[in-house]
């Protein structure tokens, strides 16, 4: 998964997006698809790599691994972020695993080669039994690897020549540091494994499209006005009380609890019969409630009817390639996608929420991984997992030839598959950047796009 040095002439790309609402099946399955994608996409990107709260102190690291490739973040003595490639100089044992805390650098258990925080190599035993040329100096430390943060995460980056970290996720980083993401705190973190393909997995949250057949206790008389123009304020309280109930079961920061304890509150509202109206004052009342309360507790909390005026009250944020963060009223889910073999994905899901400031929290602890059919997943993600491993099969059929997208909703789809035929073409930095500032959005409901390749 080395990055190739190549000139910057477009490659061709087999089973590219021809057809921009198209999508064709191999790109799913082909193991030379998933190779090039393995070569040419995922070493050249920026992926969250681990919260910032799993190494809170100096010394305290987490392994992050993609494809054949293990990094290790670790927190320096200064307290940034570093990140390194897990192979100890010597013969290529990974000097770390999983996560913990270094009490004074890294050491090899092989045959006790040292390192230091910064990544600088601090013994070598027996040193006089190597010739000179083996022990260069700086040739013998391990390998640094880029590491940036944001949005509470450490993230990396295998191309020494990628734009900062900032500048290729605008401009979803902006919207989310206005939701104060890097306040939220883990909750709790579950991991899923899918036998379907990355991109696939992510494909089964990002439009609004399947809602109403996948999670069909969603269908709540009374949300909307009906066409025959009947509106009860009654009855769509008490419908938007029962949704908000079904979001949040077992999925806390999709919908929080304290949150729906707050609209509870707000079941005697007076609205008036006029539905848009009505839906205007209880949305906004609800706002205001949810941030003075969380406000009140000592919360880093954003003004949500601001971020409402600003037109970014958005319940989704895609950040390219693998990460998305799901903002709903004082809390947040995230979710990552790694591949795992050209069909089968780690999905994890963290649920986030707010707490007063200053408020230490235990270190998260990496999840047991579930199958998508473990009994344990609440019901939404439950009923999301069902249709993936059926549609990673049903593409095989001999008479499917490829995905046909909705042009107006399941547009972010053809987005960021073109993207990454953009990558797999090794189409420049000055030409991937506008490109990804046009899918790191808010996925739903996004048409079919013009990026200009
Ligand atoms: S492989 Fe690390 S010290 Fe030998
Ligand atoms: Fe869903």
């Amino acid at each position: 998964m080395a990055v190739a040095q190549r000139k910057w002439s477009a490659l061709p790309v087999p089973f590219a997006i021809e057809v921009p609402d198209r999508v064709p099946k191999e790109r799913y399955y082909d193991p030379a698809f998933y190779r090039m994608e393995a070569d040419l996409l995922w070493p050249r990107v920026w992926q969250m790599a681990c919260r910032l709260e799993e190494i809170p102190e100096p010394g305290d690291f987490a392994e992050y691994e993609i494809l054949d490739q293990s990094i290790v973040v670790v927190r320096a003595e200064d307290g940034s972020a570093r990140a390194y490639q897990n192979a100890c100089r010597h013969r290529g044992v990974k000097v770390v695993e999983g996560r913990g805390t270094l009490e004074s650098g890294f050491t090899c258990p092989f045959h006790g080669w040292c390192y230091g925080l910064d990544g600088a190599n601090t013994f070598v035993s027996q040193r006089r039994t190597f010739s000179e040329h083996n022990l260069e100096p700086g040739d013998i430390d391990l390998t640094a690897v880029r590491c940036e943060t944001w949005g509470g995460c450490a993230w990396i980056n295998l191309d020494d020549d990628a734009p900062p970290l900032r500048d290729y996720l605008e401009p979803i980083a902006s919207i989310l540091d206005a939701w104060k993401v890097e306040s939220l705190r883990t909750e709790w973190w579950y991991a899923c494994r899918l036998p379907a393909n990355w991109k696939l997995a992510q494909e089964a949250f990002v439009e609004q499209y399947h809602v109403l057949e996948t999670h069909p206790q969603l269908r709540l008389p009374g949300r909307y006005p009906s066409r025959q123009g009947s509106f009860d304020p009654k009855v769509f309280v008490e419908s938007e009380l029962e949704y908000l109930r079904l979001m949040s079961e077992g999925m806390a920061g999709m919908v929080h609890a304290s949150d729906v304890r707050i609209a509870e509150g707000l079941a005697g509202i007076e609205l008036p019969d006029e539905p848009r109206a009505a839906m205007d004052v209880w949305n906004r009342t609800l706002n205001h409630e949810v941030t003075r309360r969380h406000r009140e507790l000592g919360h880093d909390m954003p003004d949500i009817n601001a971020l409402q005026d600003q037109g970014i009250n958005e319940p989704m944020a895609y950040c390219f390639p693998h990460y998305l963060v799901l903002p709903m009223y004082s809390s947040a889910s995230a979710y990552r996608f790694r591949p795992l073999g050209p069909e089968e994905t780690l999905m994890e899901i963290w649920s986030l929420t707010r707490f007063p400031v200053g408020t230490e929290r235990p270190r998260p602890v990496p999840p047991e991984v579930w199958a998508n059919d473990d009994e344990r997943w609440p019901p939404i993600p439950a009923q999301d997992f069902s249709n993936v491993p059926r549609q990673q099969k049903g593409l095989h059929a001999n008479g499917f030839h490829y995905m046909r997208l909705s042009e107006k909703n399941e547009g972010h789809i053809s987005n960021y598959h073109r993207v990454i035929d953009a990558f797999l073409a090794g189409l420049p930095w000055e030409r991937l950047v506008p490109a990804m500032r046009s899918v790191n959005v808010h996925p739903l409901e996004v048409p079919v796009l013009d990026l200009e390749f």
